[in-house]
């Protein structure tokens, strides 16, 4: 097994660690020549969020497809490949025991170096990849369904964990305050529809340690504002506003508001922190345009270099997974008997 990148070979990317079944091919220079996401947000809907034992059955089903689907859209066989790269850490155990193991499989049958990513890590190279060209260091923001985790990024593979939230990441608050409101899931995109429809100063909902200096966050609070606002505080006499169109979208959009104005806070007390002049942001909620507005407002006021996903990279994929390269060039190939680590969040650095 040739342990350094040989010419010409491919990398096959695979991310299976919540509700997404993803395969990837790309090439040395990051260049995305396939990139197939199966989402199972049918399968989880009526739930109102993902059934960890659903999930890692429809990643079964769907993985080989998906891996195969991924090497016909490249143009490529198993033959061109020179690397598996797979989401170990961190995520649901058994969705992420299910894009390991085929990982492993075709390391072990094709002889081939085997690649561990962390998911939140590739969230933000999600960020290289829409550059094109070296983005470090940097401050990484990752929003997702998962994490809300502010990061210094030394470099591709030097993290330090600044900042996370103390309970509900942002994207599981805008899931949970649809299912309040009675949206379906996921709630983030169906929360920035009818919010345009809102008055965003209708309710002024807490800003949860905005005024802090820690880079932590807390949205649970904000998302029993909510409930209260739109049910009714218990023991209080007043009844709340009927629940209309109208005093929906009033809802989401004064809590849409509430949470990019924290978001933005934080990133800017961290640049400030930092003094990094790149601003580097990734995971769902990243795709929303109320937040990307304030982050281009952040950015030309702190005078830095703002970097976001290409919308189709925040969410869950495996093209991200092209941080696999930057672990193959420098040789940090993992062992067949790896096991997944579904709660690593803080990887030392290095
Ligand atoms: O990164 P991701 O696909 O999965 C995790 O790693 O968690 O993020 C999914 C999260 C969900 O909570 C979803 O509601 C949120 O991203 N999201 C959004 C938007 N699109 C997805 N939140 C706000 N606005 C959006 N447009
Ligand atoms: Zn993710």
């Amino acid at each position: 097994m040739s342990l350094v990148p040989p010419p010409n070979k491919l990398l096959l990317a695979i991310e299976s660690s919540c509700d997404e079944t993803a395969a990837a091919v790309i090439d040395r220079g990051r260049r995305v020549l396939s990139n197939v996401v199966s989402t199972q947000h049918e399968l989880h809907e009526r739930f109102g969020g993902v059934v960890p034992e659903i999930a890692s059955r429809a990643h079964l089903e769907r993985i080989l497809p998906v891996i195969d689907e991924a090497l016909r859209k490249a143009n490529a066989t198993k033959a061109d490949l020179g690397a598996i790269a797979v989401a170990t850490h961190p995520g649901l155990v058994g969705s992420l025991l299910v894009g390991l193991t085929a990982a492993k499989t075709l390391a072990l049958v094709l002889d081939i170096p085997l690649l561990a990513i962390n998911h939140i890590e590739a969230h933000i190279y999600a960020c290289r990849m829409a550059a094109g060209r070296d983005v470090f260091p940097a401050v990484g923001f990752v929003v997702s369904g998962g994490h809300s985790n502010l990061y210094d990024c030394r470099s591709p593979v030097e993290f330090q964990l600044l900042g996370s939230t103390t309970d509900d990441a942002a994207g599981e608050a805008f899931d949970k305050v649809a299912q309040i409101l009675g949206l379906d899931y996921p709630g983030g995109p169906q929360i920035e529809k009818i919010a345009k429809l809102g008055n965003a100063t209708a309710v002024d909902f807490p800003r949860p340690f905005l005024n802090d200096a820690r880079l932590d966050f807390s949205f649970s609070g904000l998302k029993t504002a909510v409930l209260y606002a739109a049910r009714g505080t218990p023991g209080a006499r007043a009844q709340p506003l009927p629940l209309t169109p109208q005093r929906i979208a009033d809802l989401a959009a004064s809590f849409q508001a509430a949470v990019v104005d924290v978001l933005i806070g934080k990133c800017d007390q961290t640049l400030k922190q930092t003094g990094r002049k790149t601003l580097l942001v990734g995971g769902g909620v990243a795709a929303n345009s109320l937040f990307r507005q304030r982050l281009a407002e952040l950015a030309m006021r702190r005078k830095v270099e703002l970097i976001i996903a290409e919308r189709e990279h925040c969410t869950d994929n495996a093209a991200m997974g092209a941080l696999g390269w930057e672990l193959w060039e420098r040789g940090w190939i993992s062992p067949l008997d790896l096991d997944v680590k579904p709660g690593l969040v803080r990887k030392p650095a290095v």
